[in-house]
């Protein structure tokens, strides 16, 4: 089976197997653990922050940043698109007690204008901002990348106005190596950030959050209440380790795999996507012109090896990673072209 359905199918490098087994068992929750430790330390270097917390998915990264942030019954502004408001079953309101405002956007960047006339102060007729919320890579944009400089602008007003923007970077490595900078260029531009090793990085599970000491030590309280203590979690942060020590730089080649992929779909069809926005690691197809939807898709695929999900009624999305070569790729558009001549 080609497998294109996420970068989280990726397997532990043997690298990270020998690491996890010699890795420390400590009780996080108790007296700390020392890979645990070295984790976090890690992961808010490479961050440019004071200091990291290691959580169990970014989902709940994200859930804990909001709970540390912001009191409950304020506003989180959001692009319209962002996984946090379209995939994380409505934690925003269900678990963290906050609204939400959704930004309209432009490839995963808010308009800035219409955040500007979004962002105020709690009055007694309107709820004041809790939180400004950026998504780098954004997932449901395929992948797209926020430039440098649209960020620095939603970070200008939102300090203008007092207000902290956190970064969900659960893919902020695929970021940085699209824009040849540094991660800490991407997320000086919030107050917090997390990202996941468990994508395409390749370590089986794990996101960290990053912040100054004061916020960490506000998320680890959070972190509690919500059930996120791991206990034993160092064979889980060894990993995470290897994955930021070694598996960064080669997301260049699944950014690769991507683009070789989208040629392939837009040689069969220009509706199918468009190469020029595959920045990263994803890629939408639309096949609205097919008059079949995604799931039928997804169905016909699978019975000639190749895994992909839809994301939407009309779109599939592929996403590569370690474990698909060019090859693969070749094999996952002949597979495609097939059943689009065969309609
Ligand atoms: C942008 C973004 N944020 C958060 C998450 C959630 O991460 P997890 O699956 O580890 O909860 C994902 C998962 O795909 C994502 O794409």
């Amino acid at each position: 089976m080609i497998d294109l359905r996420s970068d989280t199918v990726t397997r532990p490098t043997e690298a990270m197997l020998e690491s996890m087994r010699e890795a420390t068992f400590g009780d996080d929750s108790r007296d700390g653990d020392e890979t645990v430790r070295k984790l976090e330390a890690l992961a808010a270097a490479r961050a440019g922050k004071e200091a990291g917390a290691f959580m169990p998915s970014g989902t709940m990264a994200n859930l804990v940043a909001m709970l540390a942030h912001a009191g409950r019954g304020g506003e989180v502004l959001l692009e319209d698109g962002s996984h946090t408001l379209n995939a994380e079953l409505g934690g925003i309101a269900g678990a963290a007690g906050l609204f939400h405002r959704g930004i309209p956007g432009r490839r995963g960047a808010m308009d800035v204008e219409a955040l500007r006339e979004a962002v105020r102060p709690l009055t007694r007729h309107h709820m004041g901002t809790a939180l400004v919320w950026m998504e780098n890579t954004h997932n449901r944009a395929g992948g797209a990348v926020l430039p440098l400089a649209h960020m620095a602008a939603v970070h200008g007003l939102a300090r203008e106005k007092d207000v902290p923007v956190h970064l969900d970077g659960a893919r902020l490595f695929n970021a940085a190596v699209a824009l040849g900078c540094a991660v800490a260029e991407i997320s000086a531009h919030s107050d917090s950030v997390c990202f996941c090793v468990s994508k395409g990085l390749s370590a089986p599970v794990g996101s960290i959050l990053c912040g100054t000491a004061a916020f960490i030590e506000r998320a680890r309280a959070c972190r509690r209440m919500v059930g996120g203590n791991m206990r034993q979690a160092g064979p889980l942060a060894a990993a995470g380790i290897v994955a930021l020590e070694t598996m960064t730089a080669r997301l260049a080649e699944d950014h690769q795999s991507a683009k070789r992929l989208a040629e392939g779909f837009h040689r069969i069809d220009a509706s199918l996507c468009d190469p020029k926005d595959v920045e990263t690691n994803l890629v939408r197809a639309d096949v609205r012109k097919s008059g079949r939807r995604a799931a039928q898709w997804s169905a016909d695929l699978k019975a000639k090896g190749v895994l992909v999900a839809p994301a939407d009624i009309h779109v599939l999305r592929f996403v590569t990673h370690r474990h698909i070569s060019a090859p693969d790729v070749d094999a996952a558009v002949s597979a495609f072209a097939e059943l689009w001549k065969n309609l």
